[in-house]
């Protein structure tokens, strides 16, 4: 039996792991779960797996949990401090990293410091802290298996061959909700269409970053500090139909894909069993059903933070910082409704233009960068407004 830690249970990625692990409970066992602040599917989902410890944003909310697990079967924390503590239970064999934004980032250092499997979802760590994390899988050994498809797509790829003959690393997006929109259509789309993606069913916030394209340039950097690729062989082709998640391209011609069907209990189940494979209760892929497969050049005039998270990936440093902090803010603002859709892309451009770069040595560098240009973002929206 391996023992999975769950960070992030309550969420999209949360609850397919979990669909996952209940197929495969011959070899999978939940030990912890850490979730915000939905602890009524938080309860539930205790009562189905009987993690032994769990925790919650609030200090109240987990009150209330101690109440309803009062046998104490299950350690009930709160806090990052207790996100932290699921990550880094002892009896933990596989942590899969999916609390959303950079509040994912301390609870995923410290799942990479047991030096235990990680599935990785949670990109924007990666994108905050692409060096810090490298350093420390070298320490402790972590290996990082990505739940991303994309990056699941391009691990798949690369597992038999050696890095240097890597010539180019393509990532599928599915262009969202306004591929086929003009720059004129896209001022006036309203939230509800923002959130209405094609192909995936997932979180707001990674919905959103669908929608302006940010999801793909937080990719790149995703994909650069994953499999050392350089960000000049690092590029990106919109695939409507979702099935193609990345190829890479060989110096011998070859180009390796990766296919399966628009589900990401398979990326998260391959990084569940890596390196074997199980079979899946899924139907399997299609091709004569869904005929045509497309794929098209990102217009980065009309989702310019495609092209602002590869210049952030270049410019490096605290760059990169910047661009996922200042895009949280932007996008939590949307999902508020206090500004438009194409102000994200506006004020993420102003807060990455406007910042000076630093140097970013270790995690309190980084927290102070993100804090710093999470009140920059504040003030650029309180102006406009
Ligand atoms: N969904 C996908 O298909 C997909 C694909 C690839 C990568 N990803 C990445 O995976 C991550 C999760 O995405 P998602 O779609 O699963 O998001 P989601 O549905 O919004 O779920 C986010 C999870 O994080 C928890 N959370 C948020 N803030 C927290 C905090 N401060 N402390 C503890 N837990 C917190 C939420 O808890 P509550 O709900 O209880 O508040 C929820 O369990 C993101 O980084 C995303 O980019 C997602």
């Amino acid at each position: 039996m391996e023992n999975i830690a769950i960070l992030g249970s309550t969420g999209s990625i949360g609850c397919s792991s979990l669909e996952v692990i209940e197929k495969l409970s011959h070899r999978f066992r939940v030990v912890g779960l850490a979730a915000g602040r939905n602890t009524r599917l938080l309860e539930k989902q205790v009562e189905k797996f009987k993690p032994k410890i769990v925790s919650v944003e609030k200090k109240e909310e987990a009150d209330e949990l101690k109440k309803r697990f009062k046998d104490g079967s299950v350690r009930v924390t709160f806090s990052q401090e207790g996100a932290e503590e699921v990550a880094g239970f002892e009896e933990n064999d596989i942590v899969v990293s999916a609390i959303t934004g950079i509040d994912g980032l301390k609870p995923t250092l410290a799942a990479l410091r047991t030096g235990k499997k990680i599935a990785l979802a949670n990109k924007e760590s990666m994108v905050a802290a692409g060096p810090l994390i490298k350093s420390l899988v070298q320490e402790f050994g972590s290996p990082i298996i990505p739940v991303d498809s994309e990056h699941s797509g391009v691990f798949q790829c690369l597992a038999k061959e050696n890095p240097e003959s890597v010539q180019k690393v393509i990532l599928t997006a599915s262009g969202g909700p306004f591929f086929r929109k003009s720059a004129e259509e896209m001022k006036d789309v309203t939230l509800e269409e923002a959130l209405n993606h094609p192909r995936w069913k997932m979180g707001k916030k990674v919905t959103v970053d669908s929608a302006t394209l940010m999801n793909k340039g937080l990719e790149l950097v995703e994909a650069h500090w994953l499999f050392g690729i350089e960000p000049k062989k690092l590029e990106v082709l919109i695939h409507p139909q979702s099935i193609v998640h990345s190829l890479v391209e060989m110096n011998d011609g070859s180009v390796l894909a990766q296919l399966s069907l628009t589900d990401m209990k398979v990326p998260i189940q391959y990084a569940l069993t890596y390196p074997e494979r199980e079979d899946s209760p899924l139907t399997s892929l299609d091709l004569s059903e869904i005929k045509s497969l497309e794929f098209f050049k990102p217009d980065v005039d009309k989702f310019p933070l495609l092209k602002l998270a590869r210049l952030a990936l270049e410019e490096g440093g605290s760059f990169p910082v910047v661009l996922n902090a200042a895009n949280e803010v932007a996008v939590a603002a949307f999902l508020q409704k206090e500004i438009r859709f194409p102000e994200i892309a506006e004020i993420v451009s102003e807060a990455v233009e406007n910042h000076q770069k630093k140097e970013v040595k270790d995690l309190d560098d980084i927290l102070l960068v993100d804090r710093e240009t999470r009140l920059v973002t504040r003030n650029l929206m309180e102006r406009r407004s």
